[in-house]
Formats: C-alpha cells, structure tokens, sequence
C-alpha cells in the first residue's frame, strides 16, 4: 500500500457508489461512423464501479484506478479526459470543485470492444451526482460522457455511451448537421427471445482511433467502395432488428456472419480476430463475428442452448482466447418500443 492510498483510506464515511454496464455492438460497427444504422446491446452483468469519497480537507480532487495501478490528483493543465469529465460534472450539477476521492474500477476488458472507457466514465458521472443527491437522466450522462469519448477516439459515433447511459438495447443512426454538429436517432428495440452470448477476447488492445482512422483513409481514397460496404451493413442492421424481434435466433446467425464477411471486406478483422470467430462456428455457435472496433479485441458467438454455450466456450479457449465471458441479454418487455 502506497502512502496515497493510505492517505485515502481515512476519508470519512461520505460515499456514493454506482455502476454502469460494458457493452457489444451486435452489428454496424465502423457503418455506424458513416451514418448506417447500428445495434448495440448493455451487457447488464459485466460492469464498471465508482466509488466517490469525501476526502480530507485541501486533499484535492482525486482519481484512483487500481486496475490500472493509476492514482492521481486532477490537474486542469494536464492532459486527463477523466478528470476533466469529473470536473465537467460538478460543473453540470452546479456542486462545488471539493476535496474527493474517486475510485474506479472494472470487470470490463479494457481497449476490447466492451466499452470499458465508456463504462467507466459513466459510472463515475453517476456516483458524482448521486453523491451530489441529484439525478441526471440518460441524455445528460450520455452527452457528458460523449466528450470525453471524444478526448480518446477522436470521432466517436457516440454509440458506446449512448448504450451504456440508457442501458437498453439500441438502434443507433448518426447523423451530422449543417453546423457540423453530431446528433444520433436512438430508439429502444424489442428482443423477443433472450440472446445467449459468447465473448472471446483475443487478448490484443487495440486503441478504436486506429483502425477508425484506417478506414477513414481508406474510404477516402475509395469512397464508392467503403459506401458500398457501409450499405451492405446498413441492410445486415435492419435485418437483424426483424430476427431479434421476432425471436429468429436461427435467422440472426447468418446475419452475424454476414456481417462478419463485411468486417472482413473494410480491412478491420484480424487472423486473431478470425481464428476465434471460425473456432466458434465449428463448434456450434449460429453465428460469430468481431464486436467493436476490431484489429484486435473481442468477438462475439450467439448460441442456441446451453451446451453449445459450454462448447463454444471450450473452442474459444482451446482457440486461444485470453479471457470468455458467457452472459446473456434478457428479452425485453412485449411493450411496443418507445422513443428513447
Ligand atoms: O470503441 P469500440 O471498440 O467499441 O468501437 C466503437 C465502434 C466504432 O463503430 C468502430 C466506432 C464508433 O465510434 O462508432
């Protein structure tokens, strides 16, 4: 134990805790970026915590962030997206910069495709404003967190913390205004039948503005080609809305893997990436493809019971996947969908 942290442990008993989900875009990741729609569901068991304590007086504002073995006092000089959103944030709930001590921690891997950095802004947020004994909705959180997203991806879509902040599944379509102002469509959609999932992280961090910022050069250079792709996925999108809302499960797979081919075809796939999604298939999954930004990362099987879960499990490992998570997404209400 350092002497930072022991000076942390003597804040007093003043705590706000909250959470927030990682996430998977289940298709139209990189489309999304060129205005094609995108589905992306909350992962409701694999989240991100923030603990906020008062800290002694003159102790500063604090970030703490053991998983990364990370403690620092935030400096509005220095370059720190998250200190500058929990700066942001008091601001936004008219609360008084004090002296406090955030801890942030994760079962989220980090630069994977889960939303890690998202998750952890946006729990933070929340323990800011419960702390403050005040409520924000999605759509603030969701804004506050979008800049800082934007700090470390550059031109994020916004998907990832829109998902996360509204916490349900999403049909997302970005679209730039005149004023160049990025705004997105969201609306909640209907899945029928619970969605058992895979994930298997192939264990390479890969930064989302890498291979974005490829694909931006590429479509650049080959504009009809990349809007083409960007099309197909689009199609791939609305497709899979119908099967998950009508609880086509056998319907879905193919689509996953079409979407996969498309992942392909834009140059952001992996042999890494490739490997675990083809040791998938052969072992029962109804489809698979790479999930987020790719190049690295996680991909993502969709099984139909609760054996083929455990052998595509044991693939993914045997494949060489670093880490695999099971989780399932519970099937939402019958009620019609509403206007997020
Ligand atoms: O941050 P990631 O790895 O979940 O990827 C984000 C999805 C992209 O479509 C590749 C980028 C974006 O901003 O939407």
């Amino acid at each position: 134990m350092n002497a930072d942290f022991a000076t942390m442990s003597s804040f007093s008993a003043d705590i706000a805790t909250q959470s927030a989900p990682g996430k998977l875009i289940l298709c139209g990741e990189h489309a999304v970026v060129y205005g094609q729609p995108a589905i992306a569901l909350p992962l409701a068991d694999i989240r991100a915590y923030a603990q906020v304590m008062v800290g002694t007086p003159g102790s500063g504002l604090r970030l703490y962030a053991p998983d990364l073995g990370r403690e620092w006092i935030v400096d509005t000089n220095a370059e720190d997206p998250l200190g500058e959103l929990a700066l942001a944030t008091l601001h936004a709930l008219n609360a008084p910069h004090t002296d406090l001590a955030l801890t942030l921690s994760a079962t989220i891997p980090i630069a994977s495709g889960m939303g890690s950095g998202a998750a952890i802004a946006t729990a933070m947020v929340r323990a800011l404003a419960d702390w403050a004994g005040q409520s924000l909705s999605p759509a603030e959180v969701s804004a506050l967190v979008y800049t800082s997203e934007q700090r470390y991806h550059g031109t994020p879509s916004g998907i990832d913390n829109t998902v996360i902040a509204y916490e349900q599944p999403l049909w997302f379509v970005r679209h730039t205004t005149a004023e160049q102002q990025i705004v997105a469509d969201i609306e909640p959609i209907t899945i029928a039948q619970p969605l058992t999932l895979v994930i298997g992280d192939t264990g390479i961090r890969s930064a989302t503005r890498l291979p974005v910022g490829d694909v931006r050069r590429r479509w650049q250079a080959n504009p009809h080609y990349y809007e083409d792709l960007f099309t197909q996925v689009g199609e791939l999108s609305r497709a899979v809305r119908v099967a998950l809302a009508t609880g086509d499960l056998v319907g879905l797979g193919p689509l996953l893997n079409a979407n996969q081919t498309l992942l392909e075809m834009i140059g952001v796939s992996s042999p890494e990436l490739e490997r675990l999604v083809a040791a998938a298939r052969a072992a029962g999954a109804v489809g698979a493809k790479l999930s987020g930004a790719g190049w690295g990362g996680v991909m993502v099987a969709l099984t139909d019971s609760t054996d083929s879960r455990s052998a595509v499990t044991t693939a993914l490992r045997k494949a060489g996947a670093v880490r695999v998570l099971e989780t399932t997404v519970a099937a939402t209400s019958k009620r019609s969908p509403r206007s997020a």
